[in-house]
């Protein structure tokens, strides 16, 4: 079982090791690309394929880029490149960029759009790891805020999320917590972010401030099917530093609960807490259910 990739410029599936790009693709040139990061279970299965396929697309057309393959086409190609692989579960990176050109940023000057599919055995963390729970440390507005860079696109500029995980990872935290100019926290440097609060979901809204997560609306979903009450408002540093419970989410590490925020355990707990765990719960069923359903149908 090992990592596979398909290339658009070769419309092939290649081993990773055999797999290149351009060193004139302005994805590798500028970040000038988007992407998604997505799981499947056994079929193989895309894990919410529609809802990914559909930011990708969003995404583009924000930034202008063309994605001239229809979602057909797409999934073929995802699922071609997850079965070469040989594994039963996989995350899958799919990034279209807009394609090679002369050194200059002009984006008319690209040719056709480059989509790389990288497909890898899933590989998840333990359980005693997410009963462990990660340690956070909130940076301050990481994101940049000149209005250009759309946080609600999924593009391949990720300098201003590495910087704050340096910064995390120079204060001895596992993550970083981003904040908007504003100084409300938004989303982890890779997820996004809740805090149960007397027993209720918090989450920061969809204001434009954060990437609007698959499994963000997965979670709501699950938390009001299990008939807890879901807010979306904003958080301060201080509403999170004193929550009750604090998880990030995201598609292919699923529900991660925080152990501790700057340094200070969450609510004096140690590890995951019970609403957490709950949802955990809830979130592995659906997984399985799909696992189930992908096996049935064939993928
Ligand atoms: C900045 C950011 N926010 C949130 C998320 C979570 O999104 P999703 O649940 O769609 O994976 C990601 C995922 O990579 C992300 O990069």
């Amino acid at each position: 079982m090992s990592t596979f990739v398909y290339l658009s410029t070769q419309d092939a599936v290649v081993a990773a090791a055999e797999a290149k790009v351009s060193v004139f693709d302005r994805g590798f040139l500028f970040g000038d690309a988007v992407f998604e990061t997505l799981r499947t279970v056994p079929g193989p299965r895309l894990v919410d394929g529609g809802p990914h396929l559909a930011r990708l697309r969003r995404s583009a057309a924000r930034v202008g880029i063309d994605v001239p393959w229809r979602d057909g086409e797409l999934d073929a190609v995802l699922r071609r490149t997850c079965e070469a692989t040989g594994a039963d579960a996989h995350q899958v990176r799919v990034v279209v960029t807009r394609g090679e050109g002369p050194l200059v940023l002009d984006p008319r000057t690209a040719t056709r759009p480059t989509l790389v599919v990288i497909a890898r055995p899933l590989s998840l963390p333990d359980e005693a790891a997410y009963r462990r729970g990660i340690a956070l440390v909130i940076v301050g507005a990481a994101r940049s805020a000149d209005g250009l860079l759309d946080a609600t696109v999924k593009s391949a500029n990720y300098l201003a999320n590495i910087q704050a995980l340096r910064i995390a990872a120079e204060r001895g935290a596992d993550d970083a917590l981003l904040c908007a100019p504003s100084g409300t926290v938004t989303e982890g440097a890779t997820s996004n972010l809740f805090c149960v609060v007397d027993g209720a979901l918090v989450t920061p809204p969809l204001d434009g401030s954060l990437l609007p997560g698959i499994t963000r609306g997965v979670v709501c979903r699950l938390a009001r099917d299990l008939g807890l009450a879901v807010h979306e408002r904003p958080l301060s540093p201080a509403d999170v530093r004193g929550a009750d419970e604090v998880f990030l989410t995201s598609s292919v590490r699923g529900i991660m609960a925080v152990r501790s925020v700057d340094g200070s355990p969450v609510a004096g707990r140690d590890g995951e807490g019970p609403v957490t765990r709950r949802l955990r719960g809830a979130y592995a069923a659906r997984i399985e259910a799909l696992a189930r359903e992908g096996t049935r149908r064939g993928g």
